[in-house]
């Protein structure tokens, strides 16, 4: 008789509890600990196999990946290997893989189907690859910009972020789990992890629980929504208790109350952690108890925790039915996936074709186009006008891929590897504007100008003499790898190095002034938005950046994107997102304009649209009804675009303090020259809850202003209002 958990024909519940039954404790716990493949040596990683039935590793790639799953398959009952990787924006650890903006780059874009198409994209390489699991997509606000780790965020906003997060999730997991292309994702870092005091990494976040449900919940509620099959608990503490160990948050909040289903792993050696960093266990037995109780399912990294685990278990300190759900949910995930019926391995050279193939190359170029934001235009600098027979391209930034790429990606990971080849072509901003200026006759030069960390390392001079001679310079500046990701929080986020000075020195010339950015988040830059003629926010762009940007610059594309963010004047206006709540007594600091640099939303495009007649299906509803908004939206001007409509919704009295709006729906679309669209948008009216002071989801009773427009300025909405009987 064969057994049942190898029998396909069985359902996963009857195939899990059957493995289940059949397992050691040791192969138990071992199931729960996921080992880094660049933490231990070949022989140890060989023993974590053979010996403990390690569950899952990371952070390995091909052959290896073969060898270790190779040898898990002969062990006594033959449980697969699960292989994760920090794939967030394309298989992007691979050199040769197709590699994306970052989240935050792609959420200039507000497009949630190329989102879902860049998911698919990674899940096909990934797969391709023999791994199975990716550690994305990040859900984690972006608040306050001194945070290291800003550019993994889609934005600011809880709204945005939960619907761009939800579509990525389904590009990953695509239509069945145990697709041969579909790879499991997580859903990271739960909870609140962005929200450190001080935009300090992995430090205390500050606020209550009413306060996570209200505005951190949301984006993984809709995750949860979306079946991601995994979630990473944080390293950071909320009010003193550090995710890891918070059970109120990981047991009874994710499990028990929003239903998730699949498994949690923690961070990188948090477990550890709650020793040596948050010291809130004296030693690993306390940690590992902590850990466990709190609903962490695999434990990332902290190989100690195994010899720990297993002897409370034996002892009943941690019950065995804790240990057996945590096994339960990943042994479920290893069974979706179609690990034990022939997907755990993959026959070198597989698919392989799939990575970095021009299909998808394409899907990245698209992306991209879609990725930047056309902050300033003034005189309709751009696109550059015919008479322009020569360019000046100055600036670290022109040409400079790993500042291009910014954070994880093969240049970056595990260790900064500047100088590494890719395998893939790619256009720096020089290198893409040059293509695109040669066909036309332009004549292109370049200097770099500047380092951006070191003073000393200047030549403003060279570069102001580069730039005499042109029609138009084209300077690229910004941040660098050093000052993005983890370990890399800021406090300053003025131009760093010599820039400034040199975009101060360029503007002497007296030529129409381009300024390109390449950063890893907002930086804090009045001068370049008061005297540059034209802005480009790139972020972190990947690829095909400097193509995207050049098509931009010479007309061939008309930028459609729009800040997921909001940029401040100076690091002293921190937080400056757009949705804060009402109340401040003068409402701005008495050294500082009162609105953002750039605020939430916004975005220029070479064509202007007019916005009329909004429209509600109904003015008056009950919490369960759905509301359709529509508005129209004339595109004014001489060129075809693309147009995000944003709706925003302010409650207008509430029994606890809401925020000045949040956005609750948008739209984007293509509008010919001249031609007028009707926008619609359905609201949810369950979409205008708030968060009581008991902790309950409740949509109050009330008026509500419903606010339409191209981004969340005040200025920049339409009205109507709507009351919730
Ligand atoms: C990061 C995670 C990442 C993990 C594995 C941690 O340091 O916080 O985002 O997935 O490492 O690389």
């Amino acid at each position: 008789m064969g057994c049942i958990y190898k029998d396909k024909t069985r359902t996963v519940a009857e195939r899990v509890n059957d493995l289940l039954e059949r397992m050691t404790l040791e192969e138990k716990i071992g199931q729960m600990m996921q080992i880094s493949f660049t933490s231990v040596s070949r022989k140890e990683a060989e023993e974590w196999v053979t010996e403990r039935c390690a569950g899952s590793f990371l952070h390995t790639l091909g052959d290896d990946a073969r060898h270790l799953q190779k040898l898990a398959l002969s062990t006594r009952l033959g449980i697969p290997l699960l292989f994760g990787i920090d794939a967030v924006r394309g298989h992007a650890l691979h050199n040769g893989a197709t590699i994306f903006p970052t989240q935050l780059a792609m959420a200039c874009s507000w497009n949630p189907e190329l989102i879902r198409m860049a998911g698919r994209v990674t899940a096909r390489e990934v797969s391709a690859d023999g791994l199975h699991w990716t550690f994305s997509p990040i859900l984690c606000l972006g608040r306050d910009l001194r945070w290291g780790r800003i550019n993994e965020t889609f934005g600011e906003d809880p709204y945005l972020t939960g619907v761009l997060a939800a579509s990525i999730i389904q590009g990953y997991q695509g239509d069945s789990l145990s697709d041969a292309d579909s790879i499991l994702a997580c859903a990271k870092h739960y909870i609140a992890y962005g929200e450190g005091t001080g935009g300090r990494d992995a430090y205390d976040s500050q606020i209550s629980i009413r306060k996570v449900r209200e505005v951190f919940l949301p984006p993984f509620r809709k995750a949860v929504e979306a079946r991601c099959a995994t979630f990473m608990s944080s390293y950071q503490s909320i009010d003193g208790t550090p995710v890891t160990a918070n059970k109120k948050v990981l047991r009874k909040l994710l499990k028990d109350e929003l239903g998730f289903e699949g498994f949690v792993v923690t961070d990188w050696d948090n477990t550890l952690s709650l020793i040596v960093n948050q010291h809130v266990a004296g030693d690993m037995e306390t940690a590992a108890r902590k850990a466990v109780e709190a609903g962490n399912d695999m434990i990332m990294n902290t190989n100690a925790f195994y010899d720990a685990a297993l002897k409370l278990a034996g002892e009943g300190v941690i019950p065995v039915e804790l240990i057996d759900d945590a096994v339960r949910r990943i042994l479920k995930m290893k069974f979706e996936l179609g690990l034990f019926d022939g997907k755990a391995y993959t026959q070198p050279g597989t698919n392989t074709d799939a990575i970095g193939c021009e299909e998808h190359l394409a899907v990245a170029l698209d992306l991209t186009r879609e990725c930047i934001v056309l902050l300033e235009n003034r005189n309709n600098t751009l696109p550059l006008a015919e008479m322009v027979k020569k360019i000046a391209v100055i600036g670290p930034n022109a040409d400079n891929i790993q500042s291009q790429f910014g954070d994880w990606t093969f240049l970056s990971h595990p260790t900064p590897k500047p100088h590494e080849v890719p395998k893939l072509p790619v256009r720096t901003f020089l290198s893409g504007i040059m293509e695109l200026a040669e066909k036309r006759g332009i004549s292109v030069t370049y200097h770099r100008g500047c380092d951006i960390m070191n003073k000393d390392d200047e030549d403003i001079a060279g570069a102001v003499e580069c730039a005499s001679t042109a029609d138009v310079v084209i300077a690229v500046v910004g941040d660098c790898l050093e000052q993005n990701g983890e370990y890399k929080d800021r406090a300053d986020l003025a131009l760093s190095g010599s820039q400034q000075k040199l975009l101060e020195s360029l503007k002497q010339c007296g030529k129409p002034l381009i300024v390109i950015l390449v950063n890893g988040k907002p930086l804090a830059i009045p001068w370049v938005a008061k005297n540059a003629d034209a802005v480009l926010e790139t972020f972190n762009s990947g690829l095909f950046g400097g193509k995207a940007a050049a098509e931009i610059i010479f007309g061939e594309v008309n930028p459609s994107g729009k800040l997921p963010i909001s940029f401040p004047y100076h690091s002293g206006q921190l937080p400056v997102y757009y949705n804060h709540l009402p109340g401040w007594h003068g409402g701005r600091y008495m050294d500082m304009p009162e609105k953002p640099l750039y605020s939430f939303g916004y975005g220029l495009s070479f064509t202007s649209y007019e916005y009329s007649n909004l429209h509600l299906s109904h003015t008056a509803c009950s919490a369960d009804d759905t509301v359709t908004v529509s508005v129209d939206v004339t595109n004014k001007g001489p060129y075809d675009g693309k147009e995000t409509v944003q709706l925003y919704v302010k409650d207008v009295i509430s029994s606890v303090v809401t925020p000045v709006k949040q956005l609750k729906g948008f739209m984007k679309t293509e509008i010919k020259s001249g031609e007028t669209k009707t926008v619609k948008i359905d609201l949810p009216v369950r979409e205008l809850f708030i968060i009581d002071e008991n902790e309950n989801q409740v949509v109050e009773p009330g008026e509500f202003e419903i606010l339409v427009g191209p981004d969340s300025r005040d200025e920049s909405l339409l009205k109507a209002v709507l009351t919730v009987v």
